[in-house]
């Protein structure tokens, strides 16, 4: 009896508290926040930009958190090994995930692991590594890729390198000298390459140069060299290329801003100043990048917006939760960073 009149008063608590009364008191307890398990495959981390790219993922998708709803994040290192991060997904799949969000470690295993993850009816958004259309023999073709065009529930979300690679030309070109510091008539170059299947490698090497060649600038490549996106390589490779050509080198071009940070210290130790006898650039403008760039030790880079891209990612991914219609392709831009 006690019983029942506590919870007839508790309901008449409550029906207090409703607003006009209009709506129908309830007793029930509230109902449980919804809870999503959100897998993310990262394909190293001991990356730079990725890591700022999935500290912000992580912290973004916490932010969404509500009484309601609940994400829980997982996030796994494939450690730059295609098996290992094959296995994740496997695991991803047998844990039951509702969504993935996966930067590849090979682009050229796409197909193999978005069949798996389709196969399962995951969700699935890939980042930062854009696979790419192929032909019958394997080669790439400047095309949008069939495993995102032809399932509704996979997408990819990223920057188009192209337009990196062209600001970081740009730039140069943008210079007093257009970057030919010895006045010989061409730009004498060395280009340190990300990740030589990596698209980013690939389109910033080839879009810096074009950038240059197409406002009528002479070239000269002194070298070009795999850097896999490392700093100590980096420092290597221009160590190697200012002792190799002295003077004659005017510009190092890096495809990200960790090898650029590399090429800096060679820079330093090799006697010579940016701004006055040598030019660098870089991508992503990681913090200590900016301020170099601020303070005359780096020519320019460009933005890698590893916020905007990790907030699409994130809202990208909700809205297939929500089982909302999604797009094939999301961009973010790129921003050109100079003093
Ligand atoms: C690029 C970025 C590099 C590296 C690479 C990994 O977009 O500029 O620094 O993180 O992605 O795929």
């Amino acid at each position: 009896m006690k019983k029942l009149f506590s919870a007839l008063l508790a309901a008449a608590m409550l029906a207090g508290c409703s607003n006009g009364g209009a709506s129908t008191p309830s007793a029930a307890p509230a109902d449980e926040a919804k809870e999503y398990n959100i897998g993310v495959a990262i394909y190293q981390f001991d990356d730079n930009f990725m890591t700022l790219y999935r500290e912000e993922l992580k912290s973004y998708f916490e932010s969404l958190n509500t009484d309601d709803v609940k994400y829980n994040v997982t996030i796994v290192d494939g450690k730059n090994d295609m098996n290992e991060q094959s296995n994740q997904i496997d695991n991803f799949i047998t844990q039951g995930m509702d969504v993935i969000i996966l930067n590849l470690v090979q682009t050229s295993s796409a197909d193999a692991l978005i069949d798996k993850i389709v196969a399962a009816e995951i969700p699935l958004v890939l980042i930062n590594r854009e696979p790419l259309a192929y032909d019958a023999d394997g080669n790439t073709l400047d095309e949008a890729y069939e495993g995102i065009l032809n399932n509704p529930t996979v997408c990819y979300v990223g920057a188009d390198a192209r337009q990196s690679g062209t600001y970081q030309g740009e730039i140069v070109a943008e210079l007093p000298d257009h970057g030919d510091i010895n006045g010989d008539g061409k730009v004498a170059y060395l280009m340190i390459e990300g990740d030589p299947e990596n698209i980013d490698a690939q389109y910033r090497t080839e879009f810096s140069i074009k950038a240059l060649t197409d406002a009528g600038i002479e070239v000269e490549c002194l070298d070009d060299q795999i850097g896999n996106w490392a700093q100590a390589n980096g420092e290597t490779i221009a160590k190697n290329a200012l002792t190799q050509y002295g003077e004659d080198l005017e510009v190092i071009f890096c495809n990200n801003d960790a090898m650029a940070l590399g090429a800096a210290a060679a820079i330093t130790a090799a006697g010579r100043t940016v701004g006055e006898d040598i030019y660098l650039l870089g991508v992503d403008a990681l913090d200590e990048c900016v301020e170099m760039v601020n303070n005359g030790t780096m020519t320019g880079t460009v933005l890698n917006d590893h916020i905007g891209q990790s907030h699409t990612a994130v809202d990208v991914a909700v809205a297939l939760l929500n089982g909302e219609t999604i797009k094939d392709y999301y961009w973010v831009d790129y921003v050109k960073v100079t003093k």
